[in-house]
């Protein structure tokens, strides 16, 4: 994505039931090997999660990047934050991240946990960078057996 500017992507917060679509087919392009299928996404779509959706200019119909937060009883999960390749380390992740904390907070959550894989540096380090600590290591969390790491945030 040739030219993309920060200062050009805008960001939404969708509170809906039904975009597994568009979640599943964004997550097929940002993920290289554990995509969620479209039931899957269905499911998540079904609980009413925080989605927020970055965009550039005025095009929403196809998302740069989207993160989705589901919570309950006072805790959020985020299950899933991604940007498509072409414009990773631009900010969007930083950015989808701290608003997702925002609305988690909102909404009266007081913490939130999320799972990251063990050879996902780049996710590490964003959530690191947030102010999420370590809880804890949970072997062969993912379908293909790799560990998870447990993250938390008090909000
Ligand atoms: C993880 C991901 C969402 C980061 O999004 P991004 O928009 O590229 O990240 P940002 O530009 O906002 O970077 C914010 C911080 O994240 C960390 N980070 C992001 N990409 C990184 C990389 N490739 N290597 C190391 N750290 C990275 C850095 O701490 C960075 O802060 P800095 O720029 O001050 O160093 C993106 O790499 C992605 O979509 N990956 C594939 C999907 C995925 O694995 N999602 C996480 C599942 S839990």
């Amino acid at each position: 994505m040739k030219g993309m500017h920060i200062d050009q992507i805008f960001y939404g917060l969708i509170e809906q039931r039904g975009p597994a679509k568009q979640l599943a087919d964004l997550d097929k392009i940002c993920f290289e090997s554990d995509a969620m299928s479209f039931e899957e996404w269905l499911k998540v779509s079904n609980t009413f999660p925080i989605i927020v959706y970055a965009w550039q200019d005025d095009d929403k119909a196809n998302p740069r990047g989207i993160a989705v937060v589901r919570y309950a009883a006072g805790i959020s999960y985020l299950y899933s934050v991604a940007v498509i390749p072409e414009a990773r380390r631009l900010g969007l992740g930083q950015r989808m991240l701290q608003k997702s904390l925002e609305i988690a907070k909102e909404k009266g959550c007081l913490e939130m946990q999320a799972h990251t894989r063990t050879e996902n540096e780049a996710s590490q380090k964003l959530l690191a960078k947030n102010g999420f600590k370590v809880i804890q290591y949970v072997p062969d969390f993912y379908d293909d057996c790799e560990d998870g790491i447990l993250w938390s945030k008090l909000l």
